[in-house]
């Protein structure tokens, strides 16, 4: 049975544009050409100017956002790369692909980015980047990191793959450091009809070097300068996000208004719930309220026709695939708390005012019993 209120109804979504995704995808199927053309080019340009940086270089996926930026910063074996214990693994990930150690700090219990001072005491001399994540679409404080990677002389790649949209004083993320990493897996703020991601940069040999890597270490047909893979978005998704993008903003408001519905509705409540930096823009890709028990309160919601995901359950130092390094990462606690207590409610751009009241009541309603059980 489908819920009353979903988690995030895509359906929904495309149905408002539902023509011009049509022609869009008509539009591909037409010209007949399929990898890296106009389309692609239309959109890198539209989302640079959109992020305010110089360049923007589609590929595969956000999780080869991450691993590219990194090769093409010349990150590798025996680097140490500074990353959030709160976040999804691939931010770990793209470190270990490259043959860095991903080096873990706490979040802040607040924004639930980045510990600045944690980064801080982090630093080694084998220190070359820091990776923070701008985690449910709150804008990590990169203004604080830029200067604590330029004291240093570290690179500093923004994992934006949930923050189309965000911003720091008034400047959008994909513009705060020397790179930032995109994902455009379908759920995200701004998703493409299947995998896709992007970075965005100032840096004109970096771009170089990144549009090099992503097609097979070549720029030239046949001529191949390094070991580079394959990783590119295709025209039909280049064109998909093309018509999406103008709808972003106004997404992000739909989204922020719900949000702020829910901190009116849910006030006073037993829950903690999402706190705004004051100089951050949040892109509200997600809803995240913290609830000791969280898996109960998730299933008396579902029984009630409320659709909640948990993002993340584990963190990734918790995962198998660090299961070896764990012995040598310090506790985690912020992290480690967010792992278990945090839930994601429904938010989607169409969600209608008064399915976002029926959340608040089910929510306040299965809390309190919680709380009082
Ligand atoms: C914080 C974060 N980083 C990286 C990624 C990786 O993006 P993708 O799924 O497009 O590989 C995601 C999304 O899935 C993400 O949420």
């Amino acid at each position: 049975m489908s819920p009353d209120v979903p988690f995030y109804d895509l359906a929904a979504l495309h149905a408002t544009m539902r023509g011009e995704l049509d022609a869009a995808l008509a539009r591909v199927v037409t010209r007949g050409w399929f990898i890296l053309g106009e389309e692609v080019e239309q959109f890198e340009a539209a989302f640079a100017r959109y992020t305010g940086a110089r360049h923007c270089v589609t590929v595969g996926n956000g999780l080869d956002a991450l691993v590219l930026s990194l090769r093409a910063l010349g990150i590798g074996a025996g680097d140490e790369v500074i990353v959030p214990g709160a976040t999804f693994i691939a931010t770990w990930l793209a470190v270990s692909a490259v043959g860095a150690t991903p080096v873990p700090v706490d979040v802040d219990p607040g924004d639930r980015t980045m510990d600045v001072g944690a980064a801080a005491s982090a630093v080694t001399s084998r220190t070359r980047a820091i990776v923070p994540v701008h985690l449910y679409g709150h804008p990590a404080d990169m203004c604080a990191l830029r200067a604590l990677a330029e004291r240093h002389g570290l690179a500093l790649v923004e994992d934006a793959a949930q923050a189309h949209g965000a911003a720091q004083g008034g400047v959008r993320c994909g513009a705060l450091g020397t790179a930032a990493a995109w994902s455009f897996y379908p759920g995200k703020n701004l998703g493409a009809l299947g995998d896709g991601g992007a970075v965005t940069t100032d840096d004109d040999a970096l771009a170089h070097r990144l549009r090099t890597l992503r097609n097979y270490g070549s720029r030239q047909r046949y001529v191949h300068e390094v070991a580079g893979v394959n990783s590119r978005l295709d025209e039909v998704q280049a064109a998909v996000l093309r018509a999406k993008l103008p709808r972003l903003d106004a997404w992000n408001t739909a989204r922020g208004a719900i949000a702020a519905r829910y901190a009116e509705g849910l006030a006073g409540s037993e829950l903690a719930l999402p706190r705004v930096r004051d100089d951050a823009t949040h892109a509200w890709h997600l809803y995240v309220v913290e609830c000791d028990d969280r898996d109960g309160l998730r299933d008396r919601l579902a029984r009630r026709g409320v659709e909640c995901h948990v993002h993340y359950p584990r963190a990734p130092h918790q995962q198998g695939a660090y299961r070896e390094a764990a012995s040598g990462i310090p506790p985690l606690p912020v992290s480690e708390r967010l792992a278990a207590t945090a839930l994601s409610l429904p938010l989607s751009p169409t969600l209608t005012a008064s399915q976002v009241d029926r959340v608040i009541d089910a929510v306040r309603a299965e809390a309190g019993h919680l709380a009082h059980a």
